[in-house]
């Protein structure tokens, strides 16, 4: 895969936050990609340091807040190493984020419109009010909420049009790749189901990548092309979204699975995973998962496993990783 290919890298990354109590690691060696006119979907329980790597993957977070180690490329552009002139630059027009609480990311007295209109002066060298205008007018369209709305303050829209307006403004400076954290925690699951669809289909005809960060792992291998699994801070598995839902290898990612409800078929038991998420201050020195793992040895709460490739997956698993081995000699 080219260099160009690729919308979203994080090369061995690293982040922690100082505490009063020492680092807090919040994301350990995380490597992973995203390429273009890919949605991809990170998933994991609370705490996993899912928004902690967008975060900084994107510079919202920065030191001295977090300490960060790595390399994050987003669209050819080493994020790192950006002046803060150039991250302004590059924000919005080749990647938009789309944060947890979305609902902050509108102004609360502010019409729409109008918040709309700032974007595109800020970043918009042609910028006009007139074309300003049709764009505000096409991204609503595009997110199915009625023009009228973008004269409204946005407390006046519904959380399902509220959300939607977000995505609009995400979407308004035409970026190549945008970083939707928990994009619709606030709605009933009849909404979050629409908007992840919209979403879905406005990637596909607008062609620009995702990264979608949810808990709902079942959605996510339902829309995603590929699905990054985290937990405690590190990737426990990843690959395409039809060979994790066909044939998830990660004790944690068959545990996940098995904890959500599939989106079609017959109804099941569903099991929740015992335990909770280790203490990421003083984090175990093997594999995060070791503890609550029906599958653990020995060597499990000892060493951590380095993410293997296998096929079109990895793996961080020392007894998955024993069995596909096993399994690959009889091929
Ligand atoms: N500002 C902070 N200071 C110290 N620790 C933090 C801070 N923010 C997050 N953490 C810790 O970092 C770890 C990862 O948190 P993060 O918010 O990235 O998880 P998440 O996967 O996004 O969870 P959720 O699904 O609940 O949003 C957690 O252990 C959390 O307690
Ligand atoms: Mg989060």
């Amino acid at each position: 895969m080219s260099k160009d290919d690729v919308a979203f890298s994080v090369e061995n990354v690293s982040i922690s936050y100082p505490t009063s109590r020492g680092w807090v690691q919040a994301v350990r060696d995380v490597t992973m990609q995203v390429r273009r006119g890919q949605l991809v979907g990170l998933a994991g329980e609370s705490g996993s340091g899912k928004s902690t790597l967008v975060l900084a993957a994107t510079r919202v977070l920065q030191p001295p807040a977090v300490k960060v180690e790595g390399h994050v490329q987003i669209v050819g552009r080493d994020i790192f190493k950006l002046t803060k002139s150039e991250l302004r630059t590059v924000r919005w027009k080749t990647f938009s984020f789309v944060t947890q609480s979305a609902m902050n990311a509108l102004n609360p007295v502010m019409r729409i419109r109008a918040q709309m209109h700032d974007a595109m002066r800020a970043h918009d060298p042609d910028y006009s009010r007139s074309k300003a205008d049709r764009r505000c007018e096409e991204v609503f369209r595009i997110v199915e909420v009625p023009i009228a709305k973008l004269d409204s303050y946005p407390h006046q829209l519904s959380g399902g049009q509220r959300q939607r307006a977000v995505i609009a403004l995400a979407l308004v400076l035409q970026p190549q790749l945008i970083i939707m954290d928990e994009p619709t925690t606030a709605l009933d699951v009849v909404a979050q189901r629409e908007i992840i669809a919209l979403i879905r289909k406005l990637q596909r005809e607008l062609g620009f990548a995702v990264l979608l960060i949810t808990h709902d792992l079942s959605l996510l291998l339902e829309v995603a092309d590929d699905v990054v699994v985290m937990y405690g801070g590190r990737i426990m598995e990843s690959g395409p979204s039809s060979e994790l839902l066909r044939d998830a290898r990660h004790p944690y990612s068959r545990a996940l699975i098995q904890s959500f409800p599939p989106l079609h078929g017959p109804m099941k038991r569903h099991e929740g995973i015992p335990g909770s998420p280790p203490d990421m201050q003083n984090p175990p020195p093997g594999c995060p998962f070791a503890e609550r793992c029906a599958s653990a040895i020995d060597v499990c709460s000892e060493k951590a496993p380095t993410l293997v490739s296998w096929r079109e997956r990895q793996i961080a698993c020392h007894v998955a990783q024993t069995d596909v081995a096993d399994s690959e000699v009889g091929v």
